[in-house]
């Protein structure tokens, strides 16, 4: 496990706690077995789904709120398309999705998104 990479905080200090959970499940579904996978995967949403709950609790009166909560619900619409198909016997599905596309959701989503986020909360104080 090597944690949330440095480029990937946004200096804010309950953002970063939530990305470096959201990081440390990650690594570990990454190399999960076939046997461990669907239990980790449900993991991994659970926190998602907490997880778009608390950022979004921050966002009363952010100007990106909509288009934020937006991108969060997609997300978790595709965890759980992915999941689906892990879950009626498609795992390679899923782990290709786990693979190749959730880490980059990630950072992307933290780049363009939470980190302006970050920089609106520390303006409010
Ligand atoms: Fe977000």
């Amino acid at each position: 496990m090597s944690g949330l990479p440095n480029e990937l905080k946004v200096g804010l200090e309950s953002i970063d706690a939530r990305h470096e959970e959201f990081w440390a499940l990650f690594e570990r579904l990454k190399v999960a077995s076939d046997a461990e996978f669907i239990a980790l995967f449900e993991e991994v949403v659970e926190h998602t789904k907490a997880h778009f709950a608390q950022e979004e609790a921050d966002m009363e009166g952010y100007a990106n709120k909509y288009e934020h909560e937006q991108e969060h619900k997609k997300a978790l619409e595709e965890m759980w398309y992915f999941m689906d198909k892990a879950k009626s016997g498609k795992l390679f599905f899923a782990k290709a999705y786990v693979k190749d596309r959730l880490g980059d959701w990630f950072r992307t989503h933290l780049l363009n998104m939470d980190s302006d986020l970050a920089r609106v909360i520390r303006l409010r104080g």
